[in-house]
């Protein structure tokens, strides 16, 4: 798939197909995510594809009510993860012209890789589903994920069982100034 036609057509898919994912694809598509961009190529992010159905469910069920079902009938949910302490720091030191925090630079790497992962998925026929309805300190403290490490999104993966017609975007007009 071209890069132009993967970027209009993926779509936000919040009904899956119960078809699993192999353990090759769930690669496939991280090969693809881990070639994201990041601070100084720090490469902070990782990945956390869950599977397994107790843990699944028990994050499903600490979600807002909309995602509820979706984390419930994905084949798959991804944790993506940020590693503190690299993102916008020089060696693990603060930067003294550094525009953002460490934190807000971690979160801008964290949503390059979000992104990435999506298309990257996309591009194989999985569909996939960012979010952001949940309780951090729940979600976080279910993947028993240590204090270097803070969830950036979920991200529910799977074979879309419905083709969403594509949310009206704001015209280039609006949204583009060429000074
Ligand atoms: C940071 C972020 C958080 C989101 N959180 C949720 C969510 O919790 N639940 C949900 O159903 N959709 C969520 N979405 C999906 C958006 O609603 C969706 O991307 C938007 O409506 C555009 O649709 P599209 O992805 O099909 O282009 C989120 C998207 C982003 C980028």
């Amino acid at each position: 798939m071209q890069a132009k036609e993967c970027i209009l057509q993926r779509r936000s898919i919040r009904r899956y197909r119960s078809q699993k994912l192999l353990d090759e694809v769930i690669e496939q598509i991280v090969e693809g995510a881990r070639f994201a961009p990041s601070w100084a190529n720090t490469k902070a992010i990782r990945y956390i594809c869950i599977q397994d159905g107790a843990l699944k469910n028990a994050i499903g069920a600490c979600c807002v009510e909309h995602n509820q079902q979706v984390v419930e009938q994905a084949p798959a949910l991804f944790a993506v993860v940020g590693r503190r302490g690299l993102s916008g720091l020089n060696r693990g030191q603060p930067l003294p012209y550094s525009s953002h925090t460490p934190e807000e630079w971690l979160m801008v790497d964290g949503g390059i890789a979000v992104q990435t992962l999506c298309l990257s998925a996309w591009d194989l026929g999985i569909g996939t589903l960012i979010m952001g309805g949940y309780p951090l300190d729940e979600v976080v403290r279910l993947l028993e994920l240590p204090e270097t490490d803070t969830l950036i999104a979920l991200v529910a993966a799977g074979y879309p069982d419905e083709k969403p017609t594509a949310p009206r975007r704001k015209e280039l007009q609006d949204i583009l100034q060429i000074r």
